[in-house]
């Protein structure tokens, strides 16, 4: 088999890139170990990127987001009792967020994808990848049975954090940057209909919460967790309890509670690896980069990657140009460190760390009152949370 760019993993980063590059008449083949159901059951980020949006509608695979997404305008943080809203369009000259499930992306762009006859190779095993510096690279997998082998002018790392193509570049060429945090997220599904109309950012003593939602019917809440806990620990009732401490307010708010359909918690860290390229392989998404959940990044940061990716593999083949690519890590890189600091803040302004002594949490109360009543502060966090553009 040969195609011009492999792409391993069927993630938003790998599908988006594959849909991409067939508008621009590129050929790729997408390999994926997993099952598709699997794929598009798998439960993760929510909040859609003005930026993202704006591309996915463009570019044609945006309809039922549309029809099914909600738009957002503002976000509440909630702390010391009381909530304050950050009128996201009104700070950003008329951006907004959309609220619609990850996988629900991932079931438009594989029907997308199919659709256009393109060939997403799902439960592909033991994939690994030939020499990078060669000017035809190999990835060898099992498939259906055999071993295959794909031979691409390109390799497109899409594969997550846990994937094979970033531990492909030698250590010595990379540098990695990461950050732990000594907490988890405790997330929830919960049938019922949403407790408030915008996603609610709660500070509170016993940790941080978030009141996030999925559909008419469907909330997402977290809270923070010790990130060893187990769910199995946490019954519905316990599970409420938590969240109406910590999302209690001096006038009485208390969350919607409905049967927990779906529980888990998500780890937390910051990592960045560096560069994001070596020979003909190129890392986008989770592959070169983490973010923890605060900033509803992740997600983002995927599709501008490969927003980046596919205008610099298009001039490559459009018009025999190289530099794209040769800085595409570079100019990646600028916006991945942006979102970084962006995550980290939201991160350190609004949970809980062991130690936090009176004075620290003192500290975090005098950030969310600035970011809350001075304007320019709250355009700083708005117009990263609405995204950065992605030109
Ligand atoms: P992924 O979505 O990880 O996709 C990578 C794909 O590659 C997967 O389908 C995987 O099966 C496949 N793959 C891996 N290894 C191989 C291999 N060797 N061969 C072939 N295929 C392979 N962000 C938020 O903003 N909010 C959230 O609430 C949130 N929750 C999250 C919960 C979890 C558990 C995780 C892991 C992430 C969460 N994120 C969240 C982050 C966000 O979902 C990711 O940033 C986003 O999925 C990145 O997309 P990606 O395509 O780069 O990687
Ligand atoms: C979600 O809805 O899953 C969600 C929303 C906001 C975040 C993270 C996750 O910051």
């Amino acid at each position: 088999m040969r195609t011009q760019v492999g792409i391993v993993g069927a993630g938003p980063a790998g599908l988006l890139l594959s849909h991409l590059l067939h508008i621009e008449g590129i050929e790729s083949v997408v390999i994926e170990n997993r099952s598709r159901a699997a794929v598009e059951a798998t439960l993760r980020a929510g909040v859609l990127e003005q930026g993202t949006v704006d591309l996915l509608k463009a570019t044609g695979v945006g309809e039922r987001m549309q029809r099914e997404g909600a738009v957002h305008h503002g976000i509440e943080l909630r702390f010391a009792g009381r909530g304050h809203r950050i009128d996201l369009s009104e700070l950003t000259g008329g951006k907004a967020i959309t609220l619609y499930a990850q996988h629900e992306v991932l079931k438009d762009l594989i029907a997308a994808r199919i659709a256009a006859g393109g060939t997403i190779l799902f439960e592909a095993r033991d994939a690994s990848l030939g020499d990078l510096d060669q000017d035809t690279v190999s990835i060898r997998f099992d498939h259906d049975g055999g071993s295959r082998e794909l031979a691409c002018d390109f390799v497109a790392g899409c594969d997550g954090f846990h994937g094979v193509c970033r531990p492909s570049i030698p250590e010595s060429a990379r540098t990695e940057y990461t950050r732990a945090y000594p907490f988890g997220w405790f997330g929830i599904l919960t049938q019922a209909p949403p407790s408030s109309p915008e996603l609610i950012y709660t500070h509170h003593p016993r940790g941080f919460a978030l009141v996030s939602t999925r559909s008419p019917e469907i909330q997402r809440l977290y809270f923070q967790c010790d990130p060893h806990d187990d769910v199995d620990n946490w019954p519905a009732e316990r599970i409420w309890e938590e969240f109406r401490v910590r999302l209690a307010t001096l006038d009485g708010w208390a969350p919607r509670e409905g049967p927990v359909i779906q529980k888990n918690i998500v780890a937390m860290r910051s990592f960045v690896c560096e560069p994001m390229q070596c020979g003909r392989l190129f890392l986008a998404g989770d592959a070169a980069h983490i973010v923890p959940p605060t900033g509803a990044k992740g997600l983002n940061l995927a599709v501008a990657d490969v927003w980046l990716l596919s205008r610099a593999l298009t001039a490559f083949y459009r018009e025999g140009r190289n530099d794209l690519l040769e800085h595409y890590s570079e100019t990646a890189l600028t916006r991945v460190w942006r979102a970084e600091h962006f995550s980290w803040w939201m991160t350190s302004m609004l949970h809980q760390f062991p130690g936090n002594d009176p004075f620290q949490v003192r500290l975090q109360l005098a950030e969310l009152g600035y970011v809350t009543t001075s304007r320019p502060k709250a355009i700083t966090l708005a117009e990263n949370y609405v995204g950065l553009p992605l030109d």
